[in-house]
């Protein structure tokens, strides 16, 4: 694996998307960022002679071999989409591995015994329309069609219109897609490490053993507009305050239940300097080791708010395939394994019965989810070493 063939791939993908004040990116699902990335990967993989094709959920897929013929396959991948300013390696990480992987392997001479397939999922984040891994949950049909096509974003387009405006794919057709899941036979996702674990283990690659149960809920808070220098206090209905109470309620509780809760995004209406705002809209993420103390945590929150959470997602624990884990950490001589906060793809497709495995890369910060994110160029590079490692014994 040279560093310039890793150099190529990260350098073309540096400038899609990125926000030139805060260096953060801003990927999201059905966007002309979107598309320009849709094109590069169909590009980088048909250059390489893959075959690429769209599930029904819009999801890109590049298979070296023919998965209906003498499948199913290996695959491997990650997404390209990220939270709003985010940072350069997750997703694309996994990605750009995966392609180098395929170099990698032809260059050592592998002839896979079975196909290998590249996947790129879409709105893996879901960082426009609420859902996390969007197109992993409705290809494998854990996201219901007509509810994923009535989702809205920020400015009330729905996920329907997005698509058609981006016309990848159309929406009246999209859905579970038995046939492409029915390709996979085991799947492997490289993603840079979003935490410090590998940092303390002094490893530059690990193997991930499970991921936490998390969730994501939205707490309807209920006001009265009115004027900020004539509205006496007791006269006020402010919902900033019930905002203020959930969220220092969803850090006492996560400390409580011993685990995380995060309020990081708000929609104020009509949001005014001068104004009591009529209400307002929060977004609680909460996850932990128990899905029992999240799942507390939570109640404890709507009880001292007094408003019912509306669960917009929910992953169960995922502990990913025992053998298979068993299998990547052999490969890789004793690579560290552990578990993260993070949710992925992987864990979905491990909650749909794929026997699935992840590789992690060191991140030195542990920083994620801010443009801060980063990996040593050299971890990157035994990650690819690693991932062609891995699959080469898969594909056997
Ligand atoms: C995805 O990155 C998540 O864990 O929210
Ligand atoms: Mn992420
Ligand atoms: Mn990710």
């Amino acid at each position: 694996m040279t560093e310039a063939g890793f150099d190529a791939l990260w350098s073309a993908l540096a400038p899609v998307g990125r926000d030139s004040r805060s260096g953060g990116y801003r990927r999201f699902a059905w966007t002309g960022e979107d598309l320009a990335l849709r094109e590069w990967f169909a590009s980088e993989a048909t250059s390489r002679g893959l075959d690429v094709t769209l599930d029904r959920a819009g999801n890109q897929w590049a298979w070296w071999g023919d998965p209906d013929r003498d499948g199913p396959g290996v695959v491997t991948g990650s997404h390209l989409d990220s939270v709003p300013d985010g940072g350069a390696y997750d997703g694309p990480l996994g990605v750009v591995s995966s392609l180098l992987a395929v170099d990698a392997l032809r260059a050592r001479g592998v002839v896979p015994a079975r196909p290998l397939g590249i996947v790129c999922f879409g709105d893996e984040e879901g960082a426009r329309f609420g859902i996390a891994c969007a197109g992993s949950r409705l290809v494998t049909g854990a996201l219901d069609s007509d509810r994923a096509r009535a989702l809205t974003d920020d400015d009330g387009t729905t996920m329907a219109e997005a698509m058609t405006t981006a016309g990848v794919v159309d929406p009246a057709h999209v859905g579970r897609d038995d046939e492409a899941v029915s390709r996979i036979g085991t799947f492997v996702e490289l993603h840079v490490e979003q935490g410090r674990g590998l940092v303390d283990r002094d490893a530059a690659v690990g193997v991930a053993s499970a991921i936490w149960p998390h969730g994501r809920w939205r707490v309807d808070l209920a006001g009265e507009a009115n004027h900020a220098g004539t509205t006496r206090l007791v006269d006020r209905r402010d919902p900033m305050l019930d905002l203020a109470r959930l969220v220092l309620a969803a850090r006492e509780q996560a400390e409580r239940h011993d685990a995380l809760a995060t309020v990081g995004r708000v929609r104020v209406t009509p949001n005014g300097t001068n104004a009591v705002p009529s209400s307002v809209q929060a977004w609680l993420d909460a996850r932990g080791a128990a899905a029992g103390d999240v799942r507390a945590l939570v109640a404890a929150v709507a009880a001292e708010v007094g408003t019912e959470p509306v669960e917009e997602s929910w992953t169960p624990e995922t502990e990913f395939d025992p053998a298979l884990r068993d299998r990547l950490a052999g490969v890789l001589n004793g690579a560290p394994v552990l578990p993260t906060g993070a949710g992925h793809d992987a864990g979905i497709l491990s909650g749909a019965g794929i026997p699935t495995a992840m590789l992690f890369v060191r991140n030195p910060t542990g920083v994620s989810h801010s443009p801060a994110e980063h990996a040593e160029r050299v971890d990157c590079l035994a990650g690819v070493d690693a991932l062609t490692d891995v699959l080469e014994d898969l594909l056997r």
